[in-house]
């Protein structure tokens, strides 16, 4: 068994900033709803995640339910949750997946998590939901380069005053 391919979920402002001070720096629950119905499916995904973006997340939240948990760190003391799977590179974690019977394979960030994810031959598919602001974030994505071609777009929604839309990518060689 092989991990098909990778699928990058993040939301991102205008400036591709995606958080502020190790959190969400809005507040948009229906795109909260959209990351846990994409990410969840059918019950049988997997997620990666960052150490930091893991810390970020209430500790009532995590794991994030119905999924695969996995945490990428390279700290060797680093203990998780029962039944998380810890790995110290994203090839160990895409290893250790393909002996787990799963469907997809989210990479749900950080920044760090999602720069190494965008170099990777597997990666397919970009969920982006674009925030129409700007929100002087310290940390951003990389962007969307040129391989990858917009297939889906929302109409614009705003909550809490904050307008977004979502946006979906497909490497254009898997077209
Ligand atoms: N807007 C969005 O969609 C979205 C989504 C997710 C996160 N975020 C935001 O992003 C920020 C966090 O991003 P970040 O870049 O600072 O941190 P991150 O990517 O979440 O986590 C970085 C940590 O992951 C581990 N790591 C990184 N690369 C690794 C590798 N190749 N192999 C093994 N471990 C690896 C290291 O952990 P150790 O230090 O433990 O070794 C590193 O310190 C927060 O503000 C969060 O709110 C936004």
């Amino acid at each position: 068994m092989t991990v098909a391919s990778l699928e990058i979920v993040v939301a991102a402002d205008l400036d591709f900033g995606i958080g502020k001070e190790n959190t969400l720096p809005w507040r948009i629950p229906e795109d909260m709803k959209f990351f846990q119905s994409l990410t969840t499916g059918s019950g049988k995904n997997a997620i990666i995640v960052g150490r930091k973006t893991w810390d970020s997340i209430p500790e009532k939240r995590r794991p994030l339910k119905n999924r695969i948990n996995v945490v990428l760190t390279r700290d060797a003391a680093w203990t998780a949750p029962e039944g998380v799977i810890v790995c110290d590179s994203l090839e160990k974690a895409l290893e250790k997946l393909s002996t787990i019977d799963h469907e997809h394979t989210f990479i749900i960030g950080g920044a760090q998590i999602y720069a190494e994810a965008l170099k990777h031959p597997l990666l397919k598919t970009i969920h982006l939901t674009r925030i129409m602001q700007e929100f002087d974030c310290d940390v951003h994505f990389p962007g969307v380069d040129d391989s990858f071609a917009l297939v889906a777009v929302s109409d614009t929604n705003e909550e809490n005053g904050v307008e977004f839309r979502f946006q979906r990518y497909e490497k254009k060689s898997s077209l």
